[in-house]
């Protein structure tokens, strides 16, 4: 990542009023929900700026769930003990400023939610991240990151904690 760009929880420094992803909605959350959401926790925004001028060129957010056990795909669901929910972490949404796609920021965004909920899960148990994704593009980019389908959900897809845990252990 350019060395003058940080990734760093939401706060009011940060400059969001131009931020425009191409997908109304998630402009709309971070420039107008996303911080009522961290004051409440109700979801924990982060967002990666620039740190000369402060303008807000990506975020994602990040926040816990449950997966129902018997939603994972048999050969994981068989291996965990017989809870009807398992916990997990939400990434709740991922996005990048249309005018600096391409530049792996996208990447370094799912790399530090991923390292991110690696850290919390050793204190909050979580088994998985899980994404949302909005449309097929979407969902494609998590693919290509080895995230797995729920098997009745196409749309929902996990990255077992243990597949984390290898990449930053
Ligand atoms: C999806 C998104 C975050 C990607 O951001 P980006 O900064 O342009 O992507 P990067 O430059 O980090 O791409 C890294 C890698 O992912 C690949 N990639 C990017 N978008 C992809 C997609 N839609 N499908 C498959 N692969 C994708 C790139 O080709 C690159 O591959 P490589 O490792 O082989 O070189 C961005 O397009 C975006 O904000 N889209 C609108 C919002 C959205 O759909 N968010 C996701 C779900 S809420």
């Amino acid at each position: 990542m350019d060395s003058d760009y940080l990734i760093e929880p939401l706060s009011s420094h940060h400059d969001r009023a131009a931020f425009c992803c191409g997908v109304e909605a998630l402009d709309r959350y971070l420039q107008k929900q996303a911080s009522q959401d961290a004051r409440k926790y109700i979801a924990a925004p982060y967002v990666l700026f620039d740190k000369n001028s402060n303008v807000v060129i990506g975020y994602y957010t990040l926040c816990g769930t449950n997966i129902i056990a018997e939603e994972l795909p048999t050969e994981i669901a068989k291996k965990l003990p017989r809870y009807p929910m398992v916990p997990a972490t939400l990434l709740g949404r991922l996005a990048v400023d249309k005018n600096y796609r391409g530049k792996r920021l996208g990447e370094d965004l799912l790399m530090d939610a991923l390292y991110r909920s690696f850290l919390h899960a050793k204190n909050v148990a979580s088994m998985a991240v899980v994404v949302d994704a909005k449309d097929n593009k979407a969902r494609s980019f998590y693919e290509h990151y080895d995230f797995i389908r729920f098997p009745d959900q196409p749309n929902r897809l996990f990255l077992p904690m243990f597949t984390i845990v290898k990449m930053f252990e």
